[in-house]
C-alpha cells in the first residue's frame, strides 16, 4: 500500500510574520497528524467537513479571515493558503484511496467461498409406493411381451358393464357400487372395460396390460377407499389354454413376490371370464401354516382372473371359435399392502411422510 502524499508547507515562500502565518503552519502540522489517526471511511468524512465545512470549517475560517488582511500580505497568504489547500486535498484524497482498498480487501476475506467445501444435499424425494409399485408389474409384464394400454376414467354404461357381459339388472351391477355422472355416464368400477377398448381397436394376437384409477361408492376405512387403483391384464390368441393362463400368473406372481410363492386357483364368478378364478398366493410370514395376516388359512387372496367369456368375443366382433384368451384384475392397492404388511389402505393417501420415507 502506498504512504500518503508527502504533505508540506512551502517553506520558501517569503513569509511576513503575523499570526495568520503561523497558523497555516500549525493548522498544517495538526492536519497530517490528525489524518494519520483516521482509519475508517466514515471516520476521513467526518475529518474533511472538520476542514472544508462551509460554515466553521478551519480553513473556510482562515479564508474568512484573509478578508481583514492588508492587500499586500492578503496576496502572499491567499497563495500560502491554496497551496496548503490543494495539499491537504490531495492527501485526503490518498487516504480515501488506501482505506477503500483495505476496507474491500477485509470484506473479500470475510465474504470469502470456499468453492471446495461439499454443498448442502435437499433431500430427495422418491416416487410414491404406489407408483413402485404399479411401475414392478409393469416390469414384470413388459418382459413376456405385454404392453400398456389406457383408457377413459369416465366411462360409458356399455363398456364397463353391458360389453363385459353385465347386462341391466343383472345383479353384478349392484356388487359395483358405482359413482354415476348421467345414465349413461359413470366413473369406471374397474380397469376391464379397457379390454373391449383395446379389442375393438385391435386385431388378436393381443398382450396388455392397463393400470388405472377406479372408483366405488365406497366409505373409507382400513381395507377400503372410493377410489384406488388397479391393473387390468389380456391376452388373446389363437390356441391359449388354461395352462397358459394359470402359467403366466403363476410367474408373474413368483417374480413380483418372491420365487418360493405357491400359487392356488379357486374357482369363482366374473360375468366376463369363464371359467373364472380367483387366485390365492401363499403366505409368505407363516409359508402356509396359518397366522394372522392369512387369517389361520396359510392363503392370500390377491386377484381375480379367467378365461375370457365367449359372449364378451360377441361385442368385440371377435371369432369366439378361433381366439380364445385369458384376462386379470389385479389391485395395486392390495398387492402393496401385502407385499409389505400394511394393514390400513388410508396409509397410502395420507401424504404421512413417516410412511412414504420407508419405501
Ligand atoms: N374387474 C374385476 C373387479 O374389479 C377384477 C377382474 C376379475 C378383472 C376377473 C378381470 C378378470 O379381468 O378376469 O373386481
Amino acid at each position: 500500500m502506498g504512504r500518503p502524499a508527502p504533505f508540506f508547507i512551502s517553506a520558501d515562500i517569503e513569509k511576513p510574520q503575523n499570526d495568520m502565518t503561523l497558523d497555516i503552519d500549525q493548522i498544517g502540522k495538526g492536519f497530517l497528524d490528525e489524518l494519520r489517526t483516521i482509519d475508517s471511511l466514515p471516520a476521513l468524512a467526518v475529518f474533511r467537513i472538520k476542514y472544508y465545512g462551509r460554515q466553521k470549517g478551519v480553513l473556510t475560517l482562515l479564508m474568512k479571515e484573509l478578508q481583514n488582511k492588508s492587500p499586500e500580505n492578503r496576496r502572499d497568504l491567499g497563495k500560502r493558503l491554496n497551496d496548503l489547500k490543494i495539499e491537504m486535498e490531495s492527501a485526503i484524497a490518498e487516504k480515501e484511496r488506501q482505506l477503500a482498498a483495505r476496507e474491500l480487501d477485509q470484506r473479500l476475506a470475510s465474504e470469502q467461498v470456499d468453492v471446495t467445501l461439499p454443498g448442502n444435499r435437499g433431500p430427495l424425494g422418491h416416487s410414491h409406493p404406489l407408483t413402485q409399485v404399479r411401475y414392478e408389474i409393469e416390469d414384470i409384464f413388459h418382459s413376456i411381451g405385454y404392453s400398456i394400454e389406457d383408457g377413459p376414467e369416465i366411462e360409458t354404461t356399455y363398456y364397463n358393464f353391458e360389453a363385459l357381459n353385465i347386462p341391466e339388472h343383472h345383479p353384478a351391477r349392484d356388487t359395483q357400487d358405482t359413482f354415476y355422472v348421467s345414465d349413461s355416464l359413470l366413473l369406471r368400477t374397474h380397469t376391464s372395460p379397457v379390454q373391449i377398448r383395446t379389442m375393438e381397436k385391435h386385431c388378436p394376437p393381443l398382450r396388455i396390460i392397463c393400470p388405472g384409477r377406479v372408483y366405488r361408492h365406497d366409505n373409507p376405512d382400513a381395507t377400503h377407499s372410493p377410489v384406488f387403483h388397479q391393473v387390468e391384464g389380456l391376452a388373446v390368441d389363437e390356441g391359449i389354454t388354461f395352462g397358459d393362463f394359470k402359467g403366466t400368473l403363476e410367474y408373474f406372481l413368483k417374480a413380483f413376490f418372491s420365487e418360493r410363492t405357491k400359487v392356488r386357483f379357486r374357482p369363482s364368478y366374473f360375468a366376463f371370464t369363464e371359467p373364472s378364478a380367483e387366485v390365492d398366493i401363499s403366505c409368505f410370514v407363516c409359508f402356509g401354516k396359518g397366522c394372522r395376516i392369512c387369517k389361520m388359512t396359510g392363503w392370500i387372496e390377491v386377484l381375480g382372473a379367467g378365461m375370457v367369456n365367449p359372449a364378451v368375443f360377441g361385442y368385440v366382433h371377435y371369432d369366439p371359435e378361433k381366439y380364445t384368451g385369458f384376462a386379470f384384475g389385479i389391485g395395486i392397492e392390495r398387492f402393496a399392502m401385502v407385499k409389505y404388511s400394511i394393514n390400513n389402505i388410508q396409509y397410502f393417501y395420507d401424504n404421512d411422510l413417516r410412511f412414504l420415507e420407508q419405501f
